[in-house]
């Protein structure tokens, strides 16, 4: 049986596609919501995910609690520093950080001077018995970067797997993060376990996506429909063009969301004990 080893698993589909509206924020900051926050429930483990184009200055140091923040560098050099480690990072184009802020951080994003910086930053939310966890910094290197080579395709694995290829990347909700370059006409196969909610977001080209095949281009926010009830599942990508294309998955928490500026739990009171913690000095 040619079929046998995908027996068992669903192809998903593409429930819904969406173009992501850029707004200038400022005069060195362009911003995107590719991923808007407020629908908790439909994006669930993820908050939101934000594209960035911004220049020295656009953030100040910010404190996090209950979320984990990853954040990928598309394009120019990003510092990073923390006031409890007292260090500054070097993100560059390709590398991701993985930031599990836990029980608190304050920290600061910053280009190179000079430098214009193009990111993506995906907000993971907590899983309650996990909010207060000791704060956890991992830097994925491009150059250390598990990567799945198929006809036509290179796929890189931030978190999660793709076929063989795994990364080390320690999750506390489990997260697909994966990045596909395809050669018009290459197609993939990319496996979820059926529970996970996920979206890709097409940097660059058209390609089909899903079981019905549906179009998305440059800039699309595809969807993936629920896999529910299946153990696995995978969604197929074919190219069009050349394609460049993210998708991030992960096991939904299904828990109460209370978020108020960079803090996200569970209550209101929780929220309140987060900014109290934070104005006495318990976050670094
Ligand atoms: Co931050």
């Amino acid at each position: 049986m040619a079929q046998h080893h995908e027996q068992g698993a669903y192809a998903r589909g593409i429930r819904k596609v969406r173009t992501a509206p850029i707004q200038q924020v400022g005069p060195g900051h362009r911003n995107s919501y590719i991923l808007e926050p407020g629908l908790w429930e439909e994006h669930d483990p993820f908050l939101f995910l934000a594209e960035d184009w911004f220049r020295r200055g656009s953030f100040d140091l910010h404190p996090h609690r209950g979320i984990e923040t990853v954040t990928y560098v598309m394009e120019g050099k990003l510092e990073h520093f923390d006031t409890k480690t007292n260090q500054i990072d070097y993100l560059l184009p390709g590398d991701a950080q993985w930031m599990t802020a836990g029980r608190g951080v304050i920290h600061k994003e910053d280009p190179a001077p000079g430098e214009m910086v193009h990111s993506l930053q995906l907000w993971v939310n907590l899983p309650r018995a996990h909010k207060m966890t000791e704060p956890y910094y991992q830097n994925l290197r491009s150059a250390d970067m598990a990567v799945r080579s198929e006809p036509g395709a290179t796929i890189r694995v931030f978190s999660g797997s793709s076929g063989e290829a795994k990364a080390a990347t320690r999750n506390i909700v489990p997260v697909t993060m994966v990045e596909f370059t395809l050669e018009p006409g290459a197609k993939v196969k990319q496996e979820l376990p059926g529970a996970y909610n996920g979206f890709l977001f097409v940097l660059e080209g058209e390609g089909r996506f899903g079981r019905d095949g549906a179009k998305g281009e440059t800039r699309n926010v595809l969807f993936l429909d629920s896999a529910e009830g299946h153990e696995r599942s995978e969604i197929e990508l074919t190219a069009v063009t050349k394609l460049r294309a993210l998708l991030y998955a992960g096991q939904p928490l299904r828990e109460p969301v209370v978020a108020q500026g960079p803090f996200v739990m569970n209550t209101y009171e929780e929220i309140v004990q987060a900014y109290e913690d934070y104005r006495n000095g318990k976050f670094a």
